[in-house]
């Protein structure tokens, strides 16, 4: 995909550049202090200040952060990232957040003119919201010349580089709590690759399509009946033992000891599967070390909790041990992997959640089709 770069604008003496950045990045309190905990995407646009600002450019950077209602959300403030911006390329102001104000997210055009008013050049390096119809990714690409940032024009590259031509065998691997989420990205993976690993939360309707019990864990009973297609096609792998504890019983940020208990096949009425189990990591390895292409997203349980997070674990070890190429989607499975220590151990690891998904299932974004076919863009 043919993405307008930055290189064709030469100099920008004079020039006042908007940058839209993606820096919805964890925060916490640190000494009293909101203070950034990840700065990974806020260190990723640096190069591309430092470029701009090189050429001349007067450079402004605008990002979402959180999802607050109003602008009274004071907790969703830019001030920990403008902090951590400052320390780290202190000529670039950040406005504050853009989804303080409710035309962002309802696209308002008059919002988006608002916003590039002053400004020469319009640059998206905000992949993971490029998925979003919002009036900053939308709306300054049809006003002023604009192009794609760096990172989001080699995201998008990898991404789509790995679905035109994988290197087979190619293993796609899903995890996390719901499968109403990826379930229709898993039906685009189960004609793509090879073998599609499920587990995580969202294994359990499959569980269900299978006719076996799920005690409490998650069941979407409305995609029962896909999971059961898409068992048919025989490229889907789910888990065939877990780690459950009663569903009554304290984990996670809530604390609780009991340890948990391996259910083969099926889980017994009251209990809930929070990790897969030896068997299933076992199997699961397998897969993984005979693909010369993996694309890893969401974890295999609740790996949060220390008790839960050994199927996680290891699969993020053997994706990161395995010679394949190597992406990592995004979102929890980015954590995981940079828990554990083995960000450098993959070979990509996507900044977006749901823009690298949504991109993986469609071929597009609305946000990259605005670049495309903005008027300044060469045809
Ligand atoms: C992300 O963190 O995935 C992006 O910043 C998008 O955030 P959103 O899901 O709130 O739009």
């Amino acid at each position: 995909m043919k993405l307008p770069s930055i290189d064709r604008w030469g100099s920008l003496t004079g020039k006042r550049v908007l940058v839209r950045v993606d820096f919805n990045v964890p925060v916490d309190t640190v000494n009293g202090v909101l203070t950034v905990v990840d700065d990974f995407r806020i260190r990723a646009a640096v190069p591309l200040f430092h470029e701009l600002m090189s050429r001349g450019a007067q450079v402004v950077a605008c990002t979402h952060f959180g999802r607050p209602k109003s602008a009274e959300d004071v907790e969703f403030s830019v001030a920990p990232l403008r902090r951590r911006l400052e320390e780290l390329c202190p000529d670039v102001e950040l406005l504050e957040n853009l989804r303080f104000n409710p035309g962002e997210v309802a696209n308002d055009f008059e919002f988006g003119r608002s916003l590039i008013e002053g400004f020469d050049y319009y640059v998206n390096e905000a992949f993971g919201v490029s998925h979003r119809k919002h009036a900053s990714i939308m709306v300054p690409p049809q006003l002023v010349p604009s192009a794609a940032g760096p990172n989001l024009d080699h995201e998008v590259a990898v991404l789509l580089g790995v679905l035109h031509d994988p290197v087979r065998p190619f293993v796609a691997i899903f995890g996390g709590a719901k499968v109403a989420d990826k379930i229709d990205l898993i039906k685009v993976m189960a004609e793509k690759a090879d073998t599609v690993v499920v587990g995580g939360g969202m294994a359990y309707t499959f569980w269900c399509a299978e006719g076996r019990t799920i005690g409490t864990s998650l069941c979407d009973e409305s995609r029962i009946d896909i999971c059961r297609e898409l068992m048919r096609t025989g490229k889907v792998l789910i888990s065939h033992d877990v780690q459950a504890l009663p569903s009554d019983a304290p984990f996670g940020a809530k604390g609780g000891n009991e340890t948990p208990t391996i259910c083969e096949e099926n889980i017994p009425d009251g209990w809930q599967a929070l990790d897969i189990g030896p068997r299933t990591v076992a199997a699961f390895q397998d897969v993984i070390d005979s693909a010369k292409t993996i694309l890893w997203n969401g974890p295999m349980g609740v790996f949060e909790d220390s008790r839960f997070s050994g199927g996680t674990e290891a699969i993020a070890r053997e994706v990161a041990a395995s010679a394949a190429t190597s992406i990592v989607g995004g979102g929890d499975s980015a954590s995981a992997i940079k828990k554990f220590g083995l960000q450098n151990e993959v070979s990509y690891v996507s900044t977006g959640g749901g823009a690298s998904m949504e991109l993986v299932e469609r071929g597009d974004l609305c946000g990259l089709r605005a670049l495309r076919e903005s008027p300044w863009t060469p045809s």
